[in-house]
């Protein structure tokens, strides 16, 4: 493009009405005004919480679903209305909510209590002290009068994945030490198994109440997708079908809200930048391959170098053979290895490899058994033809071959 056609292109953009009114509706921070389709698990909440306006400890409860099922949002909604009514109400009834897969928020325990001091205006050393002191500091911090806090832990999993388990015991024996103040938990978690390798005093404890939520349906996507297609975009710029369709490209993946609702966004924006006036079915369709494909090639380039070379060596031994087993991908990756300097794991390893390329989606690996000669994995690429050549080209280059 030369100067005068870049010119034009960029005043052009300007002038063009553009097709969002207001594109953060479509974002994942966004916080929806209605909640469709989750009355239910919202009064459950609010009834189970609701004891605390009237200084009653609430019990504990876990909420459990798959991702984009609305877990985030529902909580969110519930405990500022609790809060909002209690401070009308002049009820002293705190609420703390902490995203546990933030970094520094909950990282060690230490941070973790650190944070819930601050919430109560006590400010702690970052680091330093040991951890019965910050304890010793937490609960003479809260314990000043009577009051109900409710903390709610999101992504609870995270937490135990950085800290380990014993946090969650000591987090539900807090009350026992603590005379004015009274403690419940909310745990949120996408991890559908998290509880069953919790310990059961621990899970009883927690899971006094639960929770489940369920993935959404195309119709109810659509419904969700509708409200916030209404606040992002201008009056009829969406094709005839298009939010059916996107709805039921999520509800086919999981029944994802926040997918339904990033697929819209990336139709809206492929279309504004092919200088679209509308947003068509086709943006949707390379909207959603440009999402499958930023996956993909964020994984890629994330992994470790090992990982990288073996992938590599997958693609490689796939452009010659059809068929291919761990086996052959293990001998050009020594070849691989050779090359690039780096020292060859044992097949073991490599095999375990594959084992996780399989679970993150990029190939598909079938085991087979060899009778007395144990087993091996016949392979083949689950990532689009079409993506290959970038992800091989941007292997090498991370590679240095
Ligand atoms: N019923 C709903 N109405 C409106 N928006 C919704 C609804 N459910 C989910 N969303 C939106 O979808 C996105 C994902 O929802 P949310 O973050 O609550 O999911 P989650 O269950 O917490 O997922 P994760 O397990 O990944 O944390 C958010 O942008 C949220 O605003
Ligand atoms: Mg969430």
């Amino acid at each position: 493009m030369n100067d005068m056609k870049l010119n034009g292109y960029l005043e052009n953009y300007i002038e063009k009405a553009s097709l969002f009114l207001d594109k953060k509706a479509l974002q994942g921070n966004y916080t929806p005004v209605e909640i469709p389709h989750r009355d239910e698990q919202i009064e459950q909440l609010a009834g189970i919480l609701a004891p605390a306006l009237r200084m009653e400890k609430p019990s504990n409860v876990f909420i459990y679903g798959k991702v984009g099922t609305g877990k985030t949002v529902v909580s969110r909604y519930v405990v500022d209305h609790i809060s909002r009514v209690s401070k009308e109400k002049n009820k002293d009834v705190k609420i703390i909510y902490l995203n546990c897969k933030m970094k520094r928020v909950a990282d060690t325990e230490y941070r973790l209590l650190a944070q819930l001091a601050t919430a109560f205006g006590k400010r702690v050393p970052a680091t330093g002290l040991p951890t019965d002191e910050i304890y010793k500091i937490f609960l003479k911090t809260i314990d000043k009068q009577r009051q109900i806090l409710i903390l709610v832990l999101d992504e609870i999993d995270q937490l135990v994945n950085k800290i380990g388990d014993a946090i969650l015991y000591n987090l539900t024996r807090l009350n026992s030490e603590l005379k004015n103040v009274e403690i419940s938990i909310v745990g949120i978690s996408n991890d559908l198994v998290f509880m069953d390798n919790v310990d059961s005093r621990v899970k009883s404890s927690l899971s006094e109440e639960e929770l489940v939520f369920p993935p959404y349906n195309a119709i109810q996507l659509q419904d969700i997708l509708k409200n916030r297609a209404k606040l992002a975009f201008r009056k009829g710029v969406l094709e005839e079908g298009l939010i059916e369709k996107c709805a039921a490209y999520a509800a086919r993946d999981h029944g994802d809200a926040r997918r339904a609702l990033e697929l819209l966004r990336v139709a809206g924006e492929l279309a504004e930048r092919g200088s679209s006036g509308r947003v068509f079915i086709k943006h949707l369709d390379e909207a959603e391959d440009k999402i499958e494909r930023d996956r993909i090639l964020d994984i890629v380039k994330t992994q470790p170098k090992q990982f990288q070379l073996a992938l590599l060596s997958i693609i490689s031994s796939l452009s010659r053979d059809e068929e291919i087993f761990t086996g052959d991908v293990y001998e050009v990756y020594r070849e691989n290895c050779l090359q690039s300097g780096l020292k060859p794991l044992t097949q073991r390893r490599l095999s375990d490899i594959i084992a996780e390329f399989d679970m993150l989606g990029l190939i598909h690996a079938r085991v087979i058994s060899k009778g007395r000669y144990g087993r091996t994995r016949e392979i083949s690429l689950a990532i689009p033809t079409s993506n290959i050549p970038e992800i091989e080209n941007l292997l090498q280059e991370s590679l240095g071959l």
